[in-house]
């Protein structure tokens, strides 16, 4: 991957391979196809012998190729490897790290769908996993065969900052891998890699897509340990298409500048809505990073005020259970995203019925107010 030495908005824009044909593309083009020709048996062993890059896309197709690697250029990792969606990139990147017999630490607050990945689908490959608090007693959780510990840099729906410095320092202590979600916080806020993080991964659904048009995600690490998760997304099958690589590519492109603006329309949102005589709490960090602290904000609608009716008052700002597009959305964690977690679970970690996770958008930050306020004022 070329550009190292250069600054993330260029990185990004310039990050996919030189078209080195004869007529060369502006944009790079979508390699849609599942497999490579070869011109006699020599030619297709010249793949083998790495003088061909692509024999077949489930293996490795250019497109792919580039979201990988420049999620890794962004992240200030060695390599990486797009695959189908997030939960498969927290799958392979888990299983990489862990086997059948193995013990897995995770955050307690970690995105719903990862609890039932973790707390159902894990046990079936002889993993065991505990669930720990941010200031839980983690030594206590400690087993022999304790192989990795995950969490997410920011949380949902609460945006909590890990300590991402605290949970190395413990784990490498205890010879554990480190894996975090960076999703909600991406490359532009926050890198993981310098607090010493073994793997990364992204639902690329989210802020690298941007555009909520692609559902993807990626593992990036150090090139030792991408091995073993390249083997694992090749042969499960985890391989994104060429086309769902080709978009989320394309709105890798502009990551710095939406979060740039995201972050700043969230950081009035957020400041606005403290204001609101119907909000009890917003939740908004501080000192997220210095570009910015991040594009999620959470309220707490106060107990009297009407959650159904305020969900249907809006006028451009959708409901979608998902997060991170250009266009302002709100969710509801306890009817959605915490939807598979047990109550008393979703009641340990303070998610009330009243809390509305929103997804700042990119447009007119004064809009987005006046949205807010008159579906406040309906409710
Ligand atoms: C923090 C986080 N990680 C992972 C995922 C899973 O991503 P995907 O839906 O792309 O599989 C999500 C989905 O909402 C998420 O919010």
């Amino acid at each position: 991957m070329e550009g190292k030495e250069r600054y993330f908005n260029t990185q990004s824009v310039h990050f996919t391979k030189k078209d080195t044909s004869k007529n060369k593309s502006k944009a790079r083009p979508i390699y849609q196809t599942s497999a490579f020709v070869f011109e006699n048996l020599n030619d297709m062993e010249s793949y083998f012998t790495g003088e061909k890059d692509y024999l077949y896309s489930r293996y490795g197709n250019p497109n792919t190729e580039d979201l990988g690697k420049g999620v890794a250029l962004l992240e200030e990792m060695e390599d990486g490897i797009a695959t189908s969606s997030g939960m498969s990139a927290i799958m392979c990147a888990v299983l990489s790290v862990c086997q059948a017999g193995d013990h897995l630490l995770a955050a307690l607050d970690v995105y719903g769908g990862t609890y039932t990945l973790f707390e159902q689908e894990l046990q079936t490959f002889g993993i065991d996993v505990s669930f720990v608090q941010s200031n839980g007693d983690w030594k206590k959780e400690l087993r022999s065969n304790t192989k990795a510990f995950f969490c997410e840099s920011v949380t949902n729906p609460h945006v909590r900052i890990e300590d991402l410095e605290n949970v190395v320092t413990f784990s490498k202590g205890h010879q554990l891998r480190v894996i975090v979600d960076n999703t909600f916080a991406t490359p532009f806020l926050i890198k993981p890699v310098h607090q010493n993080v073994d793997l990364v991964i992204h639902s690329a659904t989210k802020y690298l897509g941007g555009h909520s048009d692609v559902t993807a995600g990626v593992v990036v690490g150090s090139k030792a340990l991408m091995e073993r998760v390249k083997q694992l997304v090749i042969t499960m099958g985890a391989t994104l298409s060429p086309f769902e690589a080709w978009l989320a590519c394309r709105g890798l492109k502009t990551l710095g500048l939406r979060m740039e603006r995201q972050c700043a329309n969230a950081e009035k949102l957020a400041a606005f809505l403290k204001k609101q005589p119907q909000v009890d709490h917003v939740y908004y960090p501080k000192g997220l990073s210095e570009h910015g602290n991040g594009a999620i904000v959470t309220m707490r609608l106060k107990e009297e005020v009407n959650v159904d009716t305020f969900f249907s008052s809006f006028s451009f700002v959708k409901i979608a259970p998902t997060l991170a597009g250009v266009e302002t959305s709100i969710s509801y964690p306890v009817g959605t995203s915490h939807r598979s977690v047990p109550q008393e679970k979703r009641e340990a970690l303070g998610i009330s019925p009243q809390d509305v996770r929103i997804s700042v958008g990119i447009e007119d930050s004064r809009d987005i107010e006046t949205d807010f306020l008159q579906a406040l004022n309906q409710a």
